[in-house]
C-alpha cells in the first residue's frame, strides 16, 4: 500500500465515529454565546490575525464565526465581511459586538457546515478559526476551497482532545481522541494544495472557569451531560486541590493552516 491509495476523507469520518463525539445542535451553542461575547480571547485572535495576509482583498467570510473573534478584528482593512454560523444566538452576538464598536460592514449569514451553500458570497479571503470539528472534513475543505478567491485561513485541533487527559483520568473516562489537523494538510494534499502549517499555542480554557459549577459545564459541554457517579468523581478531583483546576491543563496547542486557491 502507498499514501496514495488512502482515502483521507474517508478515513477522516470513521475516526470521527470511533472517537464517540457528541453531536451538538445549534442550541447548544446558543447557550454559550452570551458567555463567548465576555471572553476575552486577544492572544489566540492577535496570533490569528498576526499571520493573515490581507494585501489586495476587500472581502471575508468567517465560517463558523461565533461572536465574529475574527470577522470583526479584521472588517476596518476590508470593505465587506461576512460571518456564518448555524447558531442564531452566536450570530446576533456578533451584530451586538459590531455595534458596540462601530463596525457597519458585516453580515450575518445563518448556515450550518452540511448545509447547500449557494448563495454563500465568493470572498477574497476565507476563514475558519476553532470551528472545523466538521462531519465531513473533505466536504468543508472543499467548500472553503471553493468560496476563496485567493487564500484560506483555518485553525484544526492538535492531538484530538479538547478536555484534558488529567480531568479525564480524574472521571476514568478515556474517549479515544478526536480526528486533529493532520487530516486536513492529508485532504489538501490530494486536493492539489500546497497547505502551509503554524502553531498557535494558548492558555487551557480549564482556566477560565471560576468555580466547580462553570467547570463541570465546560467539562460537559465537550462530553456530553455526565453522570451522577462521574459528577461525583469530577468534584473530588476539584476539591482535592481547587488551585490546580483554576490554573488550568497544559497548553492548548492549534495547528494554522493556510493555503492559496486556484484563483491566487
Ligand atoms: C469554538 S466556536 C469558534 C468561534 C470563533 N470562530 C472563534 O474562533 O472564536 C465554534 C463555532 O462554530 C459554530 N458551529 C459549530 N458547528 C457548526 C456547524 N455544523 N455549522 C456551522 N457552524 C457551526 C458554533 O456555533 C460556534 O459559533
Amino acid at each position: 500500500m502507498t499514501i496514495l491509495d488512502i482515502d483521507f476523507g474517508r478515513m477522516y469520518r470513521e475516526h470521527l465515529a470511533a472517537s464517540r463525539r457528541r453531536v451538538k445542535p445549534p442550541e447548544a451553542w446558543d447557550a454559550r454565546a452570551a458567555e463567548m461575547r465576555r471572553e476575552t480571547d486577544g492572544r489566540y485572535m492577535d496570533e490569528f490575525v498576526r499571520r493573515m495576509d490581507l494585501s489586495g482583498c476587500a472581502t471575508l467570510l468567517d465560517v463558523g464565526c461565533g461572536p465574529g473573534t475574527i470577522a470583526l478584528a479584521v472588517a476596518g482593512r476590508l470593505t465587506r465581511v461576512y460571518g456564518l454560523d448555524y447558531s442564531p444566538g452566536m450570530l446576533s452576538v456578533m451584530m451586538e459586538n459590531a455595534a458596540t464598536r462601530g463596525i457597519s460592514n458585516v453580515e450575518a449569514i445563518e448556515r450550518a457546515w452540511e448545509d447547500d451553500w449557494t448563495g454563500v458570497p465568493a470572498c477574497d479571503v476565507v476563514v475558519a478559526s476553532r470551528s472545523t470539528l466538521v462531519n465531513d472534513m473533505a466536504d468543508a475543505l472543499a467548500k472553503l476551497d471553493a468560496r476563496a478567491n485567493r487564500r484560506v485561513y483555518l485553525t484544526s485541533l492538535v492531538g484530538g482532545r479538547f478536555v484534558d487527559t488529567d480531568v479525564l483520568e480524574a472521571l476514568g473516562y478515556a474517549p479515544p481522541p478526536l480526528p486533529d489537523y493532520i487530516y486536513v494538510l492529508n485532504i489538501l494534499y490530494q486536493m492539489g494544495r500546497h497547505p502551509r502549517v503554524d502553531y498557535i499555542e494558548v492558555e487551557n480554557r480549564r482556566a477560565v472557569a471560576p468555580d466547580f459549577e462553570s467547570f463541570l459545564r465546560r467539562v460537559a459541554f465537550s462530553l456530553g451531560e455526565l453522570s451522577p457517579r462521574e459528577k461525583e468523581r469530577l468534584r473530588a478531583w476539584y476539591d482535592a486541590n481547587p488551585e490546580r483546576a483554576r490554573e488550568g491543563g497544559k497548553p492548548r496547542r492549534w495547528a494554522f493552516i493556510w493555503w492559496e486557491t486556484r484563483g491566487a
